[in-house]
């Protein structure tokens, strides 16, 4: 291999593994928080493109407005105005880079995994995050559009 195809494919890693992106969201009703960043990794253009068989994670940042003893993660696929569920396998947001019990005016970031299934039709749809408190009420709600991919 030549220097620059080295160069090339070692910037390429580099790119890859730090493209942490920031991702364009809504907020559907975060009404005991408030999220500043999103970050899905690796999505290098918007709207993410999820592979099929491939995980993502998704990065959430948020300031809690109240305290709560737990948390927990529903994570809906929207597809043509209906939301399905959609299944992440840890569902418990103090096991997802949040250290329990969450408390009033802090700031968390929300770490966890979405795994995209090859058996899930290759169609654009918007994904709602929530992250539920011990009162029912969302911590967070976002919302932002991706692309599942073949
Ligand atoms: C999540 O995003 C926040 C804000 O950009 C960052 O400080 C934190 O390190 C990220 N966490 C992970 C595990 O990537
Ligand atoms: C929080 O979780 C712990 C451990 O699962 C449980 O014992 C406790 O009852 C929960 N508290 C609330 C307020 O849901």
């Amino acid at each position: 291999m030549d220097y620059y195809r080295v160069l090339g494919v070692v910037l390429f890693s580099l790119l890859a593994y730090t493209n942490a992106e920031q991702v364009k969201f809504a907020d559907c009703g975060s009404t005991e928080g408030k999220v500043s960043e999103v970050n899905i990794q690796p999505c290098p253009s918007q709207p993410c493109q999820l592979h099929k068989g491939q995980s993502y994670t998704v990065n959430v940042t948020f300031t809690s407005s109240v305290a709560s003893q737990n948390c927990t993660a529903v994570v809906h696929g929207v597809v043509s105005g209906i939301p399905v569920p959609f299944h992440i396998p840890q569902s418990d947001g103090c096991k997802s880079g949040i250290q329990c019990p969450i408390e009033p005016q802090k700031v968390y970031s929300y770490v966890n995994q979405l795994p995209v299934k090859t058996g899930y039709p290759a169609i654009k749809l918007v994904v709602e995050w929530e992250l539920i408190d011990d009162f029912s009420k969302d911590l967070f709600c976002i919302k932002f559009p991706v692309q599942i991919v073949n």
